[in-house]
């Protein structure tokens, strides 16, 4: 056994009786017995003692969400979000794993900062966090970050996060290629640099979504499937807005490409951008009504591969400067559960696109093989959902420090009740129970 495989010996057990139990693709009534971190037994009954039971009637048992796209900023940017905040929203929304992107400040661009992060992490994280690596230009070191444990080469291509030509397609395949040497999957923010407006005055929000229109994201995504074709890496295409793109990666099939959609993407349209100003601007910009239709369709019909909230929080004295100085982005590990349960609810997802698009999928896609599912042997990550409770979103009672959101006032039904991770309650009925230490820093093919 390998020193990272050993069990922490005081790890309590638990016993979670009489839930609806989501396993494999069906409900069934019945308990989970967790100890030592994983899940030991499912079964109609179980009758040994426990150190802790949770009675569960009227919930239902999911696997923990996994969110493969999250900046938990912290190190010099702990005042927009530190780890401790991050992964307490990721507990109340469910999440049980999140997987944090590289550009914070210093950048994860070398091993030795992503083992610096992953320290820093360890000490203060409520549920489970990996991390993304910033693509950089020297192939020894993608290597070493995959190493350190990385889960994929993050390129950025509005603006690379290491100094990188990515108007050369030579630099581009040489990412690809290193990534393909190390065995990780390039994600992708496909936004090209060329098609982003950066001239005249820009007054309103609506003006600054006009400088970034779809053709930016279909000129990237063509390029990237064109180059991709050539090295055969595998490709994540995060945060897609388009149905369009959704079909040039779906219909490529070739094998190693895959699609994310937001929640936001597919609820909001760029009507919200004129009402709600900079609560509802982020990169790539929302979409007209009739485009984020079509999106939430072709992920409703499982066409997308996964669902990802790319929180990205920032201050609201940051947000509210004029808008070509304000920062993109929006908090949405709180909120992505209930808006996505109100969804099922409603008629229009149904529940096994939801455990698949949340969870199961990501955890599989990221080679988080112990994850993603209810079954006996894996980790002991699960959430407890009740679909009756009646909701609405407000950002006051957020646990990230980014205390704003477009979904502001909508009203949810569906809530995540508890959130259970490695075993233990981190998540109750709207209280942090968990503690900084809790979760546990994941390394890319190292089971935890
Ligand atoms: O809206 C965004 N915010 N899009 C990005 O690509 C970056 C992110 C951030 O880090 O704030
Ligand atoms: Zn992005
Ligand atoms: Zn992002």
């Amino acid at each position: 056994m390998s020193p990272e495989s050993e069990e922490t010996p005081s790890l309590p057990s638990l016993l979670i009786r009489d839930a609806h139990i989501w396993t494999e693709n069906r409900t069934i009534r019945g308990s989970i017995l967790i100890e030592k971190g994983r899940i030991q037994r499912i079964a109609r009954k179980i009758s040994v003692p426990a150190d802790e039971e949770i009675l569960a009637q009227g919930l239902v048992a999911l696997p923990g969400l996994v969110d493969a796209h999250v900046h938990l900023r912290d190190m010099r940017l702990v005042y927009k979000e530190d780890f401790t905040s991050g992964t307490s929203a990721a507990a109340a929304g469910g999440f049980t794993t999140v997987l944090d992107m590289p550009n914070t400040l210093p950048p994860t661009d070398s091993g030795q900062r992503l083992l610096e992060k992953a320290r820093r992490a360890s000490k203060n994280i409520l549920v489970n966090v990996g991390f993304h690596a910033a693509a950089v230009g020297d192939r020894a070191e993608v290597k070493t970050m995959k190493m350190a444990g990385a889960f994929s080469i993050k390129l950025y291509l509005p603006k690379p996060i290491a100094p990188l030509d990515i108007g050369d397609d030579l630099t581009i395949v040489e990412v690809l290629k290193a990534a393909r040497q190390a065995s990780l999957p390039v994600t992708i923010h496909a936004e090209d640099s060329a098609q982003i407006e950066r001239t005249g005055e820009i007054r309103t929000f609506k003006e600054l979504v006009g400088t970034r229109l779809g053709k930016a994201e279909t000129r990237a995504v063509s390029r990237i499937l064109r180059l991709q074709k050539q090295i055969g890496c595998r490709i994540h295409f995060c945060h897609v807005t388009l149905p369009s793109s959704i079909s040039m990666i779906g219909n490529w099939r070739s094998g190693g490409l895959s699609s994310e959609v937001t929640p936001h993407h597919t609820l909001l349209s760029e009507d919200s951008v004129e009402k709600l100003g900079w609560k509802a601007w982020m990169v790539p910009p929302l979409r007209p009504r009739h485009v984020r239709n079509r999106l939430f369709s072709e992920m409703a019909a499982g066409n997308a591969t996964i669902i990802a909230t790319d929180h990205a929080p920032h201050t609201i004295k940051e947000k509210r400067r004029p808008p070509a100085k304000s920062p993109p982005g929006i908090p949405g590990l709180e909120t992505a559960m209930p808006l996505m349960l109100t969804m099922v609810n409603k008629g229009k997802l149904s529940f096994r696109r939801l455990v698949s698009l949340l969870s199961t999928s990501p955890a599989s896609l990221f080679g988080l093989g112990s994850k993603g599912r209810l079954r006996e042997g894996a980790d002991g990550d699960m959430i407890l959902v009740d679909m009756k409770k009646k909701g609405e979103i407000d950002p006051d009672k957020f646990f990230s420090k980014a205390h704003y959101s477009p979904f502001e006032g909508w009203k949810t039904q569906g809530a995540v009740h508890i959130t259970i991770v490695n075993g233990s309650v981190v998540y109750s009925n709207g209280e942090i129970t968990g503690k900084p230490g809790s979760g546990r820093v994941l390394r890319n093919g190292i089971r935890g």
